[in-house]
């Protein structure tokens, strides 16, 4: 009998991909239950998995790779996509892919299935970096081969065939969930019109009922990295864990946006990350102290291609191993620690320090201890004026000739 390793979440699609698996295509089917920190019992994910007929129900705990080789990085890189998505999904699937081979191997499994729609992009990250790392499975994408025509039909076969799902017809979401954000779709969401509704969210409190009390943390950063808050050392997951908590309850990271998919439709996305909010918001405003001009300048073009690599599913590429050197360099006096205001649903930065700063308060200040060259600024701008001068001198004399010779125009 063929082997098959499924990426399973417990949710609808793969739920029912598993069912459908194993009876309708008569695989033997390995359930993996990847553990990015979405706060469920994967246990009973796992039992569940075996109930529906897997041969095997596989939880991993993959959190710390995750925080460490994927989510890190991408804050280091200050890689968010388009107007507010911090790849959360993208990252997820890059993480999982690399289990999934494992599994396969382990368990010599010919196959690696996944629960994904033809129009996502979560297809897209999974094949590619399956192409990377393991071009010899074959990849089975039951969603994309089954019958079913929406989600409602694919409650009606949970239903019939004794499937446990939590889905319902009512509250027929599509979500995505790990340590770094949680994203939502389907339903009464797919009219960009429409308010989200208050019960889709669960890592955030919102701003009306966020304390009337605003609170102040300091997140310390080591060459670009998380190190500390409030002063207490934390290692990158813990450290995230807590802010989630911290920042959820103020508010903190929400966002509605409509996205670009790579698979050439927009589509309307609705995210809760507060971890990821504030530590992008952190890390930025210490990279303002401690990055050269040019150096800022450079790199934002290629926070953005960064973004595009992870949501395009090119994790396992060489562009995406090359972008981190760089991104490492330039990080290494990326040491400090920001302070920020979180309120009502707004985080802001209210100070930074760091022992590598270049902002010096002396050529800043207007007050009795400025040391600003002030004599040698008209020499400079004489020079810097110099080619708009010369530019100037042109246009006069090639308006004076116009005005000599006005029978050659039209
Ligand atoms: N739009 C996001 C992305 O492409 C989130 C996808 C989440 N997947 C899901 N099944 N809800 O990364």
């Amino acid at each position: 009998m063929s082997k098959v390793v499924l990426a399973y979440s417990g949710g609808l699609d793969t739920s029912v991909a598993l069912h459908w698996l194993s009876y309708t295509k008569g695989f033997e089917v390995v359930a993996l239950i990847a553990n990015l920190g979405q706060g469920k019992n994967l246990e009973a994910v796992g039992e569940r998995a075996i109930q529906i007929g897997a041969v095997a129900g596989i939880v991993a705990d993959l959190r710390k790779t995750f925080v460490e080789e994927y989510v890190i990085p991408t804050l280091r890189a200050n890689a968010m996509y388009e107007s507010g998505y911090y790849l959360s999904a993208a990252l997820g699937r890059a993480t999982i892919c690399v289990e999934l081979v494992n599994i396969a191997r382990q368990q010599r499994c010919h196959y690696v299935a996944h629960g994904c729609t033809a129009k996502g992009n979560d297809q897209v990250r999974f094949e590619a970096s399956i192409a990377a790392l393991a071009p010899d499975l074959e990849i089975i994408a039951p969603l994309r081969e089954w019958p079913f025509k929406s989600r409602d039909e694919e409650i009606d076969y949970a239903e019939s065939h004794n499937i446990p799902i939590k889905v319902s017809k009512a509250a027929p979401y599509s979500i995505d969930y790990n340590l770094w954000g949680r994203s939502m779709e389907c339903g009464v969401l797919e009219d960009p019109w429409q308010e989200p509704p208050e019960d889709i969210y669960v890592m955030s409190v919102s701003p009306e009922k966020a304390p009337d009390e605003p609170v102040t943390i300091e997140i310390g950063f080591e060459a670009g990295n998380p190190v500390a808050l409030d002063g207490e050392r934390l290692d990158g997951l813990s450290l995230i864990t807590r802010l989630n908590e911290i920042a959820g309850s103020h508010g903190i990271g929400r966002s509605d946006m409509i996205e670009n998919r790579l698979i050439g439709f927009k589509s309307r996305e609705v995210y809760e990350a507060p971890a990821a909010t504030v530590l992008h918001l952190a890390h930025r405003a210490l990279e303002e102290l401690t990055l050269s001009a040019g150096v800022l300048h450079f790199k934002e073009p290629l926070s953005r291609q960064y973004s595009e690599l992870v949501y395009n599913g090119r994790w396992f590429g060489i562009l995406r191993p090359a972008l981190d050197a760089f991104f490492s360099k330039i990080q290494e006096f990326v040491t400090g620690t920001v302070r920020l205001k979180l309120y009502k649903g707004a985080a802001s930065v209210i100070g930074r320090k760091s022992p590598y700063s270049l902002y010096d308060r002396k050529l800043a200040s207007y007050g009795p201890k400025d040391s600003f060259p002030h004599s040698a600024a008209p020499g400079f701008l004489s020079i810097w004026s110099l080619p708009l001068k010369t530019e100037a001198g042109r246009k006069k004399a090639a308006e004076s000739a116009e005005k000599e010779t006005p029978e050659s125009k039209p």
